[in-house]
């Protein structure tokens, strides 16, 4: 198949773009865009057989469930038996915008969308290239991240390329999304509510909202017992080729911790990787193979370059991946989640 290319301006997508790309979608084919945290391989959220299509070719289990993509709050409606009216102020507030909700899911939206659960997640992203082709394509997308399974995320449309050419129909090309880690996905009920996967939106915002809510308690830890509340869970994700491991702790030890194994590995004969933040790298001997994310206190810069960083430190072939861990405060907990599982939970205390 041949995997067309429609590049685009990210605030003012053209409306030709636009159209064809929701001519793909009618016809039940498949088109990668962008969203404002990583791209999204979509297809029509009401048609079986196109959203199998995502499955095939993600090679994604297909016990893990999609989000569906709406753009206005009827579409929540059509795609939901009953939403929890506390989280109407929570939707009011922060949608369009990067949070996932989990609800009944309605006999309209095919099983195979929720991977045969009751449930289905659904949200209303904040990027105009996103929300115009849900307008123009006039009803939902179901959109899972537009990586081959297991990969990390892409945030630019040559990861989406590199991962997806030829078993695609389209990829809409606006540049970089802007957050660069997945939405904040969470599960409301009226006695409970909890965070099935950390992300831009965090547990301090969404406790102005919900007093109750807690993280899953398998999301920092990678231990599950019994049947997964989310399934892309238990997934190994983000996963370089390398073993990769996450210096965690106090600052300063954390860079010493860092420098010490590094230097370590290198007189062991192995080709290492330290994916780390500008403080972190100037300290770093040039036999290293450097992704430098940001500055330490740049969180929201940590969380854009981190999948990129990923996918580069991959390309250079390293026989060992340091990653230096980062405060799971705010966005702090989704780049600790993704970092955590990338590394299969390999953590070294500093
Ligand atoms: O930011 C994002 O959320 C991106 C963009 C493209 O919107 N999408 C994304 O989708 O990250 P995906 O499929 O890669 O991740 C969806 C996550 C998975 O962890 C999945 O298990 C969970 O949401 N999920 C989906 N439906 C669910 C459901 N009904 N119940 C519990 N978890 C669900
Ligand atoms: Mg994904």
């Amino acid at each position: 198949m041949l995997t067309r290319i429609l590049k685009t301006d990210k605030h003012n997508p053209s409306r030709r773009v636009l159209e064809e790309a929701a001519s793909v979608l009618k016809s039940g084919g498949l088109v990668a865009f962008p969203t404002e945290t990583v791209y999204g391989l979509g297809a029509d959220a009401f048609n079986e057989e196109a959203v199998l299509k995502i499955f095939k070719a993600k090679k994604r289990p297909p016990d893990n469930p999609v989000i569906v993509h709406i753009s206005n709050v009827d579409m929540l409606k059509e795609v939901s038996t009953s939403v929890p009216k506390r989280v109407e102020r929570l939707i009011e507030d922060l949608w369009p915008g990067p949070l996932t909700i989990v609800v009944p899911r309605s006999q309209k939206v095919p099983a195979v969308v929720s991977a045969g659960l009751e449930t289905v997640a659904v949200r209303m992203p904040a990027h105009n290239v996103a929300l115009g082709l849900i307008k123009h394509f006039g009803s939902p997308i179901a959109a899972p991240s537009a990586n081959l399974s297991g990969r990390p995320s892409p945030t630019n449309a040559r990861d989406v390329y590199e991962d997806l050419n030829g078993v695609i129909d389209m990829i809409i090309d606006a540049g970089e999304t802007f957050i660069g880690v997945e939405s904040t996905v969470i599960h409301v009920t009226e006695s409970k509510s909890v965070i099935l996967r950390p992300g831009p939106i965090p547990i301090e915002t969404l406790r102005k909202y919900l007093s109750d809510i807690e993280v899953h308690p398998s999301i920092l830890t990678g231990n599950f017992q019994g049947t997964p509340a989310s399934p892309g869970m238990k997934y190994r994700h983000y996963a370089p080729k390398a073993e990769m491991v996450v210096v965690e702790g106090v600052y300063d030890r954390v860079s010493e911790k860092i420098v010490e194994t590094a230097l370590e590995y290198l007189k062991s004969g192995l080709k290492v990787g330290c994916i780390v933040s500008e403080e972190t790298a100037r300290k770093l001997p040039s036999s290293v193979m450097i992704e430098v994310l940001a500055p330490r206190n740049r969180l929201d810069l940590v969380a854009k370059r981190l999948f990129s960083a990923l996918r580069n430190m991959d390309r250079r072939n390293p026989d060992i991946i340091i990653a230096e861990g980062f405060p799971e405060e705010g966005i702090g907990m989704a780049i600790q989640n993704r970092l955590r599982k990338a590394a299969g939970y390999r953590i070294l205390k500093a």
